[in-house]
């Protein structure tokens, strides 16, 4: 297989951090200006080729599925009162050739474990992970659109990479491993949010991954790591004993928007290059007396 199909994304989350916003809407529906932050993952990995989203949801997460459905009544308005755009905009959430897959993960038990839940919609071939809080902009090709570049290359799990200060090793997957060429290293080490004099390097897995199948056997035996969760970081390290696993430095700038700074901050850019505000708000933004 030389090209990626699938994506998984790990929507089970409760979002806690955006409470009380979060209590009957999943964190994944919060807008960035004009769009929920779940649409925005969905279309980096349609263009990155991608045709089937899988979906891993919890109880509380209908408005993902409502999100991704035909919505019978909204489509008869817009079309009764001619409002061709609008109609348009609320069609193509899901585009032409795109199926959508939802599986509910029962258990809140960590990020491995919503990725084995997958493994039936994925079955035996290489998939994407996409975590919707890691908002990733480029205005060349996309993060994933890079990584299946990678991955056609190297035929090898790939997982991306920025770099981060030292200090916040412990909020991240840290890697480690020899340089193999421009922007890509080899992974020899990678660990589940570790203090500062633990982490292998300088380098954090952010939320984009190009996993094997054979991640799902391993995830099956994953034992509860890092928060008493099953961590896909732990299965990575596993995977990486009996494959090679490289580590994929992007291009692009990336939002944390699980934090309320970083989504903060992809809400001021993305609205300053909007194409219907961003004058209107560079104005507004310039006028206030701070
Ligand atoms: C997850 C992964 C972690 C990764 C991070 C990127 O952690 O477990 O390895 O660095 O996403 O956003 P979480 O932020 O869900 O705690």
């Amino acid at each position: 297989m030389t090209t990626i199909r699938k994506a998984v994304f790990p929507v089970a989350g409760l979002g806690t951090r955006f409470l009380p916003a979060t209590k009957a809407v999943a964190k994944e529906m919060l807008a960035i200006v004009d769009k929920p932050l779940i649409q925005y993952a969905a279309e980096e990995a349609e263009q990155a080729g991608i045709d089937t989203l899988i979906f891993i949801v919890g109880r509380t997460k209908n408005s993902i599925i409502d999100h991704f459905d035909k919505a019978y009544e909204l489509e008869n308005e817009l079309a009764l009162r001619n409002k061709d755009a609008l109609l348009k905009i609320v069609k193509d959430t899901v585009p032409e050739g795109v199926n959508c897959v939802f599986i509910r993960q029962s258990e809140a038990l960590g990020l491995g474990h919503a990725v084995l839940c997958a493994e039936a919609a994925v079955g035996n071939e290489p998939f994407a992970v996409i975590l919707p809080d890691d908002l990733i902009y480029n205005d060349g090709d996309n993060c994933m659109q890079q990584m299946v570049d990678v991955y056609s290359k190297h035929k090898a799990s790939v997982i991306g990479t920025q770099t981060v200060d030292m200090s916040e090793s412990d909020k991240y997957g840290m890697v480690g491993g020899p340089k193999v060429e421009d922007r890509l290293s080899m992974v020899d080490e990678i660990i589940e949010k570790p203090a500062p004099a633990e982490a292998p390097s300088d380098q954090a897995v952010v939320g984009r991954y190009i996993l094997t199948p054979a991640i799902f056997d391993i995830l099956k035996t994953t034992e509860r790591g890092a928060g008493g969760e099953i961590q896909l970081t732990d299965g990575i390290a596993a995977l990486r004993k009996s494959e090679e696993v490289f580590a994929y430095s992007f291009e692009g700038m990336r939002y944390d928007c699980g934090s309320k700074i970083g989504y903060l901050q992809a809400t001021v850019e993305f609205a300053l290059k909007h194409d219907e505000l961003a004058d209107e708000f560079k104005n507004y933004l310039q006028a206030l007396d701070m």
